[in-house]
């Protein structure tokens, strides 16, 4: 049976190596399985004030990335946010299931709250409302989480059945975290780190250029060489592996594992400017597709329209529902 799965992505950064394989790539295969919303989560990015003048480059973006990776407008309803004015509308419904003691006591809130103490906004308070109205707005079945925002998915499903009990209606779908399993690639830092990320300072970009892509791999963290023959690999080492595998043809990785395995030393250079080049040939494509996507406007702006469209067209269904239900009327 095809389901509904929804994400959505706060403008805030550059995609990089770990979105594409972690995300992205299983985004793209979704697409021809099920009924997919992919958004960009604008109105979210605002709790930590951002630049007006870099608002509009930020989701332009990370749409033009979405896109130049595979999403695709005649599959899935790809829109941006505050394009859809039916979401602001539910959020203020939504924040009479929310109480504050809940709110209050969120990982992400307490965390930006103690990281920032000076911008404790009340949009930072109901992110997580805001977050769930996301969701219920098109009633999604799945979501495809982090752990990071599992508490949020939580929540969301306190909103939806705390509404469906109040009302004494069976409306809102509970969402369930879509579990990537099998094909969940989680792609590691250059730096030792177990997981690539932005603010990890980490990250290969998609939009890297070659020279940079060789100059963040040949800085990637290592030692002499393994220490004899069949040792287990430090974690370093592993994740440089880890990144190979993914991007490198199997004899590649097989050359490799067999210098570890026979405990050769001096071949990280080697090593480094092969991951590089592998890299570079999964990006280079992308690369030239997001910059092509960034220069059409006529193209963004059309995909921009037609996914307000249909999101609109779903999220009003709902509200029109959601108001019946409350109790609101015509004159
Ligand atoms: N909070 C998410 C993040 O920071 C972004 C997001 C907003 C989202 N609304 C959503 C994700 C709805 C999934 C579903 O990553």
């Amino acid at each position: 049976m095809k389901k509904t799965v929804l994400s959505g992505i706060r403008p805030t950064g550059n995609l990089h190596l770990g979105n594409y394989y972690g995300a992205l790539v299983n985004f793209v295969k979704m697409q021809n399985e099920h009924n997919c919303f992919f958004f960009i989560a604008d109105w979210h990015s605002l709790t930590t004030h951002p630049d007006p003048k870099m608002l509009h480059t930020n989701v332009k973006n990370v749409l033009s990335e979405y896109l130049a990776c595979g999403l695709d407008p005649e599959k899935s309803t790809i829109y941006v946010q505050s394009d859809v004015p039916e979401i602001a509308e539910l959020y203020l419904l939504l924040n009479m299931q929310a109480y504050l003691g809940e709110l209050e006591k969120t990982v992400s809130f307490k965390d930006k709250a103690r990281k920032n103490p000076n911008n404790v906004n009340a949009g930072l308070l109901t992110y997580p409302v805001l977050m769930a109205t996301d969701i219920l707005i098109h009633n999604a079945d799945y979501v495809p989480v982090g752990k990071d925002q599992e508490q949020h998915l939580e929540m969301t499903r306190n909103y939806a059945q705390r509404f469906n009990s109040k009302y004494a209606v069976d409306f809102f779908t509970l969402p369930t975290p879509f579990i990537l399993g099998q094909n969940l690639i989680k792609i590691p830092g250059l730096d030792g780190s177990g997981k690539m990320g932005k603010s990890e300072g980490n990250a290969i970009y998609l939009v890297d250029e070659p020279k940079v892509i060789e100059k963040k791999v040949k800085s990637a963290l290592t030692d002499n060489g393994p220490e004899g023959q069949n040792l287990p690999k430090p974690d370093y080492i592993e994740n440089l592996f880890t990144i190979l595998k993914v991007v490198s043809e199997q004899q590649t990785v097989d050359y490799y594992e067999d210098l570890w395995g026979r405990g050769e030393q001096r071949w990280y250079g080697s090593l480094k400017k092969q991951l590089a080049e592998d890299i570079i040939k999964v990006t280079s494509p992308i690369r030239e597709k997001i910059n092509d996507i960034k220069g059409n406007n006529e193209f963004l702006q059309k995909v921009t329209a037609q996914g307000a469209e249909k999101a609109r067209e779903s999220a009003a269904k709902t509200l029109k529902e959601v108001r019946q239900i409350m109790g609101f009327k015509k004159f």
